[in-house]
């Protein structure tokens, strides 16, 4: 895992070089938490101008599990709209929805005939995912991770940020690359899992030692990042915190750490500065303060939100700019790859 401090001064490429390529992927859903956007996303929009970045909605992923169709098309462009109005400049990165490019598809079927039965077995969101959906573990679930390996690899990336539970992933993709490479010559490059440095784990506010998930079954664990200045509010004062009365931060209190740094994240605001602001007041008057700062922080996300999505045709726009550059890109890699294993060119 490379660890690079994603900041505005995050290190250039140098001038010449060209820049380095960051891919990352994200399932269409609207629901993307405060933590997605803390964690991920507003590091992301540091990173536009010294990466050239690629960030794909992927809907073939998304099929693994059953969809409502509706459900799915409507949350394809919620999810682009909200990288954009999450400060995404489309004009500085390469948005594109995955079906739009069918080099997903095909590397992903050559990459199935380079990738074990066993290492697949193996994967422990694959036994999760069937776990959870003993009703239908389908070939996709299964080969979900060499189709990840395609949208990395056909971009060459160096670099694919991605949360803790992904890095089994990306070292399944690496040790994919690694073999095509071995039996044909340098074709891949290897990518390398990101952890942004400063980019902060939130936790559950209902259980503040359980990352903040979207699909956790308790809705006030998690605030989306669409969720209504009410509902914000709400899901803070009933955040869980400790015993003591104290706002600081420290080993063992887990939900007010996790407040702090969601305030800090949003404010600004150091560790320290939020004791003393908060120093003689009780958790409740905290608790509202950091509702409030999410709200105020949240709002123009969600004014530019809904302005995308009542332009339906401007999304679109987007979607096609990014399909095309990326098909051009994709398929260059591809041809490179039919080459190699033999394949007719016509
Ligand atoms: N599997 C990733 C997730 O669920 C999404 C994903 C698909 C992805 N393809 C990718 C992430 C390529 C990074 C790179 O979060």
């Amino acid at each position: 895992m490379e660890n690079i401090e994603m900041n505005s001064n995050a290190p250039a490429a140098a001038k010449e070089e060209p820049k380095k390529v960051i891919f990352s992927g994200v399932q269409p859903s609207g629901l993307l938490t405060i933590g997605n956007y803390l964690g991920a996303i507003k590091n992301w929009t540091t990173l536009q101008d010294a990466y050239d970045c690629l960030y794909c909605v992927v809907n073939l992923h998304a099929i693994t599990v059953r969809q409502i169709p509706a459900d799915l098309r409507r949350r394809t462009y919620e999810t682009l709209a909200i990288y954009i109005a999450c400060g995404l400049d489309p004009d500085k990165n390469t948005l594109f929805v995955q079906s739009h490019v069918p080099a997903h598809a095909e590397l992903g079927w050559l990459l199935d005939c380079y990738t074990m039965f066993g290492e697949l077995s193996r994967m422990t969101q694959f036994k999760d995912k069937s776990a959870k959906n003993a009703d239908n573990v389908n070939a996709g679930l299964f080969t979900y991770p060499t189709l990840m390996a395609a949208d990395i690899l056909l971009y060459q990336a160096d670099l694919v940020p991605v949360g803790q539970d992904q890095q089994q992933h990306i070292e399944i993709c690496r040790d994919i690359a690694g073999r095509f490479n071995g039996i044909y010559g340098n074709t891949f490059k290897i990518p390398e899992g990101f952890m942004p440095k400063t980019g902060t784990k939130i936790m559950s506010l209902a259980d503040p030692t359980k990352k903040m998930s979207k699909s956790d079954s308790n809705e006030n664990g998690y605030v989306a990042i669409l969720d209504p200045r009410d509902v914000i509010i709400r899901k803070f004062k009933r955040a869980v915190t400790d015993s003591d009365t104290v706002v600081r931060y420290a080993e063992g209190k887990d939900g007010v750490n996790n407040l702090m740094n969601i305030y800090s994240c949003f404010t600004g605001k150091t560790h320290e500065e939020i004791e003393r602001e908060f120093d003689g007041r009780g958790y409740g008057d905290f608790k509202m303060a950091v509702g409030e700062v999410v709200a105020d922080g949240l709002t123009p996300v969600q004014a530019r939100f809904n302005e995308l999505m009542k332009d339906k045709a401007y999304l679109e726009e987007i979607m096609r700019r990014g399909a095309e550059n990326a098909q051009r890109r994709a398929r260059r890699t591809l041809s490179k790859v039919y080459r190699k294993v033999g394949f007719v060119e016509i």
